[in-house]
This record gives C-alpha cells, structure tokens and sequence, in this order.
C-alpha cells in the first residue's frame, strides 16, 4: 500500500524582524493554508510564566507552564487574536519584554519538547504555513519547501523600530540594534533546534527586497517544488 499523501508544510526559518509573519501570512493567504506563528506559543509560554510569577530561570517551572498553556488563536478577518486564559493577549505578547523572556525560555529543552506536539497538531489540510526558527530542521523535518529568510541586522532594527513606533512605543535604534544582535546570538548558540538552516532549505536574503519581491520568490519555489 502507498503511503498516505501527507499534508504539505511551508517552512519559514531565520531570524527576528526578517519579515518572516508578514510573509507567511501573505503566503498562507495566497494558497488558503493555515498558519502557524511559532514564536507566538514561546512568547505565550513566557507571558503565562510571568503572569504566574513563575521562575524563568528554572527550566522544569516553565516547561510546566508551557505544558498546561490555555490558549486559543481566533481568526478574525487579517488579524488573528491570541487569548489566553480567555484574555485577548495579541498585543502584551509583542511586547520587548515578552519577547527577550520568550528568548530565554525557548533555550530550554523541556519547554521546546513540550511545545512539539502542539506545533505538529497545526499540520491540517490542505496545508500549513509554518514560522519559527527551527520548523524546517525540527518540527516539520519532511516539509515541501523550506525558506531561510534572513536580513542585516542593520535593517531588521529598521522594521522592527518603524513597527514600535506605529505602537506609540518609543525605542533607541542602537539599543535594538544590540538587542537583535544579542538574541541572534542566544537563538544560535542554545543547544537544541538553534537557528540555523536546514540542509535543503532556500535562503533568501531580504536586506535589499520589498515585500513583494520576496513573496513572490516563495511562490515561485512552491510552484517549482511541484513540478
Ligand atoms: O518569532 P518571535 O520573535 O515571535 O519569537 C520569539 C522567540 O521565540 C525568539 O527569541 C525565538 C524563539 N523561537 C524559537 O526558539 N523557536 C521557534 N520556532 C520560534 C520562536
């Protein structure tokens, strides 16, 4: 008997701020797929830990709140809301803050490991667009096609301050700059699923790219990986 045609993943891979939500929602759009946000169930992880008062540097703690996470992603129009524990926390999760801590806790193995299966359950049909660091090399190993989208640093402070800005959140450019660096590096050098590409995914450099030019490209290597 043949196999059972598995449903088809797109993994988005790279680093902070290199546009990979706004490409995969773009992408998932395009091709009625659904989408995960990886990164979002670390930062939830983090906001429940914080919220709790648990401690962040105790790996077991946080994998506990990870594995007990009540969260929900409702779809509404463009946008998707993220409640937990039926609190709309869309925004508190992008915060700075969150976002350092969510970097921290996604170091631990136990919380990675908790997070898999829950990641693994967004594979529905007819396809998924998958976000994160590690969705080609880890949790999705036989996507279709797998992106590393990458961007200077230099630039990827750039976006990321123009969004907080639009926030009404005020920022210093070259403490972001630091930031970004400093979380390339901490997301890159952890022991487990570190950020880097899988051996087949396709690297696109987005330093010099609009939004349209790298949508595009991505299209075009699904397209091509179904020929
Ligand atoms: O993509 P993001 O900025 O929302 O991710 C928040 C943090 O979670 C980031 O520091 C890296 C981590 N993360 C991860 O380790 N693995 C993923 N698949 C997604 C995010």
């Amino acid at each position: 008997m043949s196999e059972p045609q598995r449903i088809p993943v797109i993994a988005i891979d790279g680093p902070s701020g290199a546009g990979k939500g706004t490409l995969s929602r773009l992408v998932a759009n395009r091709l009625g797929y659904h989408l995960l946000d990886s990164g979002a169930l670390y930062r939830l992880t983090a906001l429940a830990a914080m919220q709790a008062g648990a401690d962040l540097g105790d790996a077991e703690a946080t994998a506990e709140v990870a594995r007990h996470l009540n969260v929900r992603f409702d779809a509404a129009g463009d946008e998707t809301a993220v409640i937990l524990n039926e609190e709309d926390v869309s925004n508190a999760i992008r915060t700075e803050a969150v976002g350092m801590n969510a970097s921290r806790v996604a170091a631990y193995p136990p919380v990675r490991e908790a997070l898999l299966q829950r990641q693994r359950d967004f594979r529905q049909a007819p396809g998924l667009v998958a976000d994160g660091r590690d969705m080609g090399t880890t949790v999705f190993p036989d996507a279709e096609v797998k992106i590393f989208l990458t961007a200077s640093a230099e630039a990827r402070a750039e976006r990321r301050y123009l969004q907080l800005l639009e926030k009404g959140e005020k920022v210093d450019m070259e403490a972001l700059v630091k930031d970004i660096r400093d979380r390339d590096q901490r997301d890159s050098e952890r022991s487990v699923s570190p950020l880097k590409p899988a051996r087949d995914a396709y690297e696109l450099d987005s330093t010099e790219l609009g939004i349209d030019q790298v949508l595009e490209q991505i299209l075009n290597r699904v397209a091509q990986s179904r020929q």
